[in-house]
């Protein structure tokens, strides 16, 4: 197993060929989907053909971005993916967080959990300049990972998508960390480890 980032309850590793029922279970679930593409299944055709190969093919493009899955440590079982990767979009040195978890590992803070990693090896390790991540507005679970995970609000934004989803009226938000940002934040000393002459 090609491990890339783990934490106290989750390994992320790197996605392979042998994903694809995973994919297209996790895909399978219109809640999972509801904010993706208004709640269809994504099609096993489509994930063997072009979902899963383009995963794959970021590794080869990129060295230390791109989709990972996650697997609980204790069951050893796949609970979804996340992503830090560059976007077509973005300049140099900015990446954007995703993530997508199987319903049945929602609620028990995997998102953040896995999120925080990320983005600690981002800046501790990657050496990127910033770290963002959109989601529309009514996506609440996920704005509040982003909030949970030590990203801040940038701004509400429109776009124009395929589809029609629910809520989609309403836009999407931006959420980013800057490094200087992390870094301060790194370096800020906590109430509880701070002397007890400052509390
Ligand atoms: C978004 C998603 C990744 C969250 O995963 P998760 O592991 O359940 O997230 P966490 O447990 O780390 O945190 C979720 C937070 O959202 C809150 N939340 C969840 N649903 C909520 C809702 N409907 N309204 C308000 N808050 C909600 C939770 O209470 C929790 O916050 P808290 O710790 O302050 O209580 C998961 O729901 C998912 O995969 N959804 C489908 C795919 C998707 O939408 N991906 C994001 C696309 S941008």
């Amino acid at each position: 197993m090609d491990v890339f980032v783990e934490t106290e309850r989750l390994i992320l590793r790197r996605l392979t060929e042998d994903d694809a029922d995973n994919l297209v279970e996790l895909d399978g679930d219109s809640e999972v989907m509801r904010f993706i593409n208004g709640g269809r299944p994504t099609p096993r055709e489509e994930i063997e053909n072009d979902v899963l190969p383009a995963f794959l093919r970021y590794y080869e493009r990129f060295a230390g971005y791109g989709f990972w899955a996650a697997e609980e440590k204790t069951a050893a079982r796949f609970v979804g993916w996340f992503h830090l990767r560059p976007t077509p979009e973005s300049p140099p040195g900015e990446v954007e967080l995703g993530y997508r978890l199987r319903r049945s590992a929602w609620g028990k803070g995997y998102a953040t959990e896995g999120s925080r990693a990320l983005i600690e090896k981002a800046f501790a390790e990657l050496g990127v300049e910033r770290v963002f991540a959109t989601t529309m507005v009514v996506n609440v679970a996920s704005r509040r990972v982003m909030e949970k995970a030590g990203l801040r609000f940038v701004r509400i934004f429109h776009q124009a998508w395929p589809y029609r989803i629910e809520g989609d009226e309403k836009g999407d938000a931006e959420y980013a960390l800057l490094r200087s940002e992390w870094e301060q934040e790194t370096e800020a000393p906590t109430a509880a480890a701070r002397p007890a002459s400052l509390s």
